[in-house]
């Protein structure tokens, strides 16, 4: 029996890569990203898709492919993917969950940790020759202990960015942006009024496409410090390099940005930003289990039997 057709459009870890291959007929990208025309050649006959979050799965490039049958996306998100063209066509999407909860949580922390102490700031100056030795009130940065860390998005990452606050002294709020009844959420308007330090943990949706704009960054303290790991259009990037440049709040920390991989230039230039280039989830582990997750996810709906991690 013939193997089904996969298109892959990178390359992922090789025992990952071995699993699939296995399984199925997999045409490999072995260069840059594919373009939104090679993307519509290459799947016009394959059955299968396994696409990272730089791939724009569009619906021009949906219908491009009449047998297709699965898209498996390694990110957990997948705003990448109309999943509405999609779904009415009867192909399933899948993503990668749970398993970059961690790495992602921990990142998380490391820009906490480096933008209240100034970590890459100091870098910076020693790198050029700024520092001029010890003094009491040189470089001086902002405590955890007694603080309050206001999380948007109290999903599994943001759950697990909560848990690791409890021994730095950390007080918890957290804002869903659908509202769950119970969950002990506030509004985000008050969260942004009341925490020292707010974390984005929600995913990109039409709802949340610059949802941190001017008039919410000005509802922020002016000591507050906000991280962003989830995606970069939840935040308008001109908006923040204005409250960082004016003193509306303290300092960002980014990990995501609206036009991966530019980013804003005024933000290049401020010193109480961190940029780090989407590392939530760049672990050798973990990008091994997603790239092993999304595989499996491909060849068991190939193989005509439920999803292990559907989008929805
Ligand atoms: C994801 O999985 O959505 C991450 O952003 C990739 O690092």
């Amino acid at each position: 029996m013939s193997k089904p057709r996969v298109l892959l459009t990178r390359r992922i870890p090789a025992s990952a890569f071995a699993t699939l291959d296995a399984a199925c007929d997999v045409e490999r990208n072995e260069g840059d990203q594919l373009s939104p025309e090679q993307l519509r050649a290459r799947i016009a006959d394959k059955e299968g898709l396994v696409c990272l979050m730089t791939d724009a799965i569009t619906a021009d490039v949906i219908d491009a492919a009449p047998r297709l049958k699965v898209i498996a996306n390694v990110a957990v998100g997948y705003n990448n993917i109309d999943v509405p063209a999609a779904t009415a066509r009867g192909i399933v999407v899948t993503n990668t969950p749970e398993v970059l909860t961690e790495a992602t949580a921990d990142l998380t922390w490391a820009l906490i940790m480096d933008i209240t102490r100034r970590v890459s700031e100091g870098d910076r100056l020693i790198r050029r020759g700024g520092w001029k030795g010890w003094a009491l009130d040189f470089m001086l940065g902002n405590e955890l202990s007694g603080k309050t860390l206001g999380i948007i998005g109290f999903g599994r990452i943001g759950q697990a960015v909560a848990a690791r606050a409890v021994p730095f002294g950390l007080r918890i709020i957290h804002a869903d942006v659908q509202a769950v009844p119970g969950s002990g959420a506030i509004p985000v308007d008050r969260l942004l009024a009341t925490a020292d330090i707010v974390s984005i943990h929600c995913p990109l949706t039409p709802q949340t496409r610059h949802m941190i704009n001017q008039a919410a960054l000005a509802r922020m303290k002016r000591s507050a410090y906000l991280i962003n790991t989830s995606r970069g259009p939840v935040v308008d990037e001109a908006a923040l390099a204005w409250a960082l440049k004016n003193g509306i709040i303290s300092g960002a920390a980014l990990d995501v940005y609206e036009e991966e991989p530019a980013v804003h230039p005024d933000l290049m230039t401020l010193e109480n930003v961190v940029l780090a280039p989407h590392l939530g989830s760049a672990t050798t582990e973990t990008r091994t289990a997603m790239a092993d997750l999304a595989v499996r996810n491909a060849i068991t709906v190939l193989s005509g039997r439920p999803p292990l991690t559907p989008v929805c």
